[in-house]
């Protein structure tokens, strides 16, 4: 097996000086992430997994020096770079995903740019980084694709090599219904459409989650169950997995020579002072300004702490070309200037301010070294500096203060958790920390160091992949089932060579899709050009089983002159003959249940009744589908109770609640009918459970296909209404 690795940013990034090529690594979490799991991989004997991880250089690259970096990436870092020119990633990089889905998926919508140039070179990026990888990809690798700069690849794998294994993960969070919906209607759907073409599509935090499962039903009408999601014609699962981090690494950084040497440096600097860690990628996200304003506010409520304490503020750059980014850092410079100038003196700084990006050793020993982390994103997915820190400290000392926004408090509980928007809760919980006992310290890092040594990133890893293997082993299971090319030559034989046929074909769902108000679903002439044509096969009948009434089914139908079942099986009429009832049937319910039935209408907008001869239908299809799925849920409990007693059946269909009388259904008229005559070719196509009545009393050798994916006592599947229209074409052409 091998990991194909997809991600905008490569671990590294190349440098170009004077037409010599250099790799610096690059800065952020999904890159740590990454790379300490595929390290281990390397690391570990039992796992033998070949990877390869194909990404933007974090540059352009000159066109002459392209076959080199190609070369030295692939042979020094398994890495296959994409080669995007500058002009393409402006738009792209710092326009869409740094000016539109950065700022909104984070919550802040003012800073959000709306700019259809933007969303286009997003569309063409995602399918350059198709049509790069397309030529690398094999059938059987497992392709995982992060973050949120390539939503829509996902889909665009699936349309061209539908057999890859596909995931997707989110490293930042996936934003409420309330927020997400601000983007334009055809932007949202196309995104949702491109997250669903992956197998599975893992968030950090339930949390995220849920919002996304939210707006799957609220923008495509896709419900789920547990996390699992049928789209009609594909199964796919989103699930939660928080990142984790390689504990040992950190855990164990004591003993790098290296990092003993920077420990010794520091200390000399800062011996006696209790010191305020604070470190980020440079972004507005991250809270750094509040951050500075609670440590302003500590340090004025708290005059016996001056010179006792001092911030260490590391600030990464990144984004350079963003304006807002540009805006944070003068804003950051200002606000440091003016803490030191109020507060220190020559003997003291309060802060020490550094904007850079430190290598590990470096990073590792100021983690070791800092009494407290102060870290107070506004918003961020995960937040691995809160995790790699407390699992330096061995000692077990050390104070960890984090944002409630951020994913990783989930897992971190035992810090003091702080909401980042209150610049006194900051200063107090600085206050506890620097008074804090170090019993208590230790007891706090020793539950966190627990949880964050058992999830590590390789669990992590490990665990997605895992869940999308088991969703692979579901979709070959659904695979088997679905009508193959050969089966379908053999059907159109047994047709062909047959002496006598019959064939049932529900109507909704199965000839035709599905629309708001059921009366626009009406046949087109397509469709009645094609029923007409099996009608007119010699030894042919044809049944309309619907759950339809009859007098629709009269207009829709009368002049082809074919068999139709209405009802689900209450009516049927024969081919020249009038409409005749399977059973009879009282009607004495009815009156006790249309109180029932209106309330649900008042209680949810656009639903309505459907009264039928002998049955009465609750419809919500139009209904907003988040209130409609738990109203349906509400009214089939209330249903089931008041009809206890009752001679009557309650049937959840599709966006529909069916109430009618028992011992009728599509089987029970279906068997009337086979019974009549001899038949050799039997075949029977619908798409919801009503169907299920009349697959079950199918001759064995009878074809079975249930419309969509979904388990059925059907033989076969079928995707969806399109394949019906093409299988019945191709019987009768
Ligand atoms: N990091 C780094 N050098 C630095 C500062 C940070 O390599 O000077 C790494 C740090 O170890 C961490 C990552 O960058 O793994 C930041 O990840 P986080 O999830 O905290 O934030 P993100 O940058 O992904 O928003
Ligand atoms: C976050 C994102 C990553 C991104 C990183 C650094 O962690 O989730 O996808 O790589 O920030 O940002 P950059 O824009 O420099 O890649």
């Amino acid at each position: 097996m091998r990991l194909f690795i997809v991600s905008n940013r490569l671990p590294f990034t190349v440098t170009e000086k004077e037409g010599k090529i250099g790799f610096e690594r690059s800065a952020g979490g999904l890159i740590t992430g990454i790379s300490d799991y595929l390290n281990s991989l390397k690391d570990s004997s039992f796992t033998k997994i070949e990877y390869i991880w194909t990404g933007w250089p974090g540059v352009a690259i000159s066109k002459n020096l392209q076959d080199e970096v190609k070369q030295r990436c692939l042979s020094e870092f398994s890495a296959y770079p994409i080669f995007i020119s500058h002009k393409n990633m402006e738009n792209f990089y710092h326009g869409f995903c740094n000016k539109t889905i950065w700022p909104l998926f984070h919550c802040f919508p003012a800073n959000t740019v709306y700019d259809e140039d933007f969303w286009d070179s997003y569309k063409q990026i995602n399918e350059d980084f198709l049509e790069a990888i397309v030529n690398i990809l094999k059938p059987d690798d497992i392709l995982w694709i992060h973050d949120y700069h390539l939503m829509l690849l996902p889909k665009l794998v699936r349309e061209r090599m539908p057999e890859v294994t596909t995931g997707f993960f989110l490293h930042i969070p996936f934003p409420p219904y309330d927020i997400f919906r601000l983007l334009p209607n055809a932007w949202r759907i196309e995104i949702l459409e491109g997250l669903l073409g992956a197998d599975l599509i893992g968030f950090h935090t339930i949390e995220y989650t849920q919002n996304f499962l939210r707006c799957v039903l609220r923008i495509m009408g896709h419900d789920n169950n547990i996390g699992e999601i049928n789209t009609g014609d594909r199964i796919l699962k989103a699930d939660t997995f928080p990142m984790g981090i390689n504990f040992e690494k950190f855990f164990a950084a004591q003993d790098n020579i290296q990092i003993q040497d920077e420990i010794e440096s520091l200390k000399k600097h800062f011996g006696g002072i209790k010191t305020i860690l604070s470190v980020d990628r440079l972004d507005y996200t991250k809270g750094i300004l509040n951050r500075l304003e609670g440590y302003e506010l500590f340090l004025e409520k708290n005059p016996n702490w001056h010179k006792k304490v001092a911030m260490l503020l590391i600030v990464v750059p990144s984004r350079i070309g963003v304006e807002s980014y540009a805006k944070t850092k003068n804003k950051i410079d200002e606000i440091v200037g003016k803490i030191n100038g109020r507060f220190g003196d020559i003997g003291w700084t309060p802060i020490q301010y550094q904007y850079k990006n430190l290598p590990f050793e470096q990073l590792t020993a100021l983690y070791i070294l800092s009494d407290i982390a102060l870290i107070t994103p506004l918003r961020d997915g995960m937040n691995l500096i809160a995790k790699e820190y407390v699992s330096t400290k061995r000692d077990k000392k050390g104070v960890l203060i984090l944002s409630e926004m951020a994913g990783a408090a989930k897992e971190l509980a035992e810090a003091i958790i702080i909401n980042p928007n209150h610049k006194g809760e900051i200063a107090r919980a600085l206050e506890e920390a620097v008074e804090m006992s170090c019993q208590e310290q230790v007891r706090r890092n020793e539950i966190m160091q627990k949880r964050l040594s058992d999830y590590n990133v390789i669990r992590w890893a490990g665990d997605f992949i895992q869940e999308l293997m088991d969703m692979i082993e579901k979709r070959k299971r659904f695979a088997v089932k679905l009508l193959s090319f050969s089966e379908e030559q053999v059907l159109l034989r047994d047709f062909k060579n047959a002496q006598s046929r019959i064939i049932f074909l529900d109507y909704d769902g199965t000839l035709m899709p599905f629309t708001k108000e059921p009366q626009d679903a009406k046949p087109n002439e397509k469709i009645i050009e094609l029923l007409k044509l099996i009608n007119e096969y010699p030894q042919t009948k044809i049944i309309i089983t619907s759950g339809r009434d009859k007098e629709t089914l009269t207009n829709w139908f009368e002049r082809l002159n074919i068999w139709l079942i209405a009802e689900h099986g209450v009516w049927i009429k024969e081919k020249d003959l009038s409409w005749q009832l399977t059973k009879q049937l009282s009607n004495d319910w009815k009156p006790r249940l249309l109180p029932l039935l209106k309330m649900y209408v008042d209680r949810l907008p656009c639903s309505f009744i459907e009264e039928k001869e002998f049955s009465l239908v609750w419809h919500y299809r139009a209904s907003d589908p988040e209130l409609g799925s738990l109203r349906a849920k509400e009214l089939m409990d209330d249903l089931t109770s008041l009809t206890a007693n009752i001679d009557l059946q309650i049937l959840p269909g599709s966006k529909v609640i069916e109430i009618r009388n028992s011992g009728i259904n599509k089987g029970v008229a279906a068997s009337y009918l086979l019974a009549k005559d001899e038949y050799d070719f039997v075949l029977a196509i619908g798409d919801d459970w009503t169907d299920e009545d009349l697959f079950k009393v199918l001759p064995q050798k009878a074809y079975s296909v249930k419309v969509g994916i979904g388990s059925s006592y059907a033989r076969y599947n079928l995707r969806n209404y399109k394949e019906v229209v093409k299988l019945l074409k191709e019987m009768v052409e």
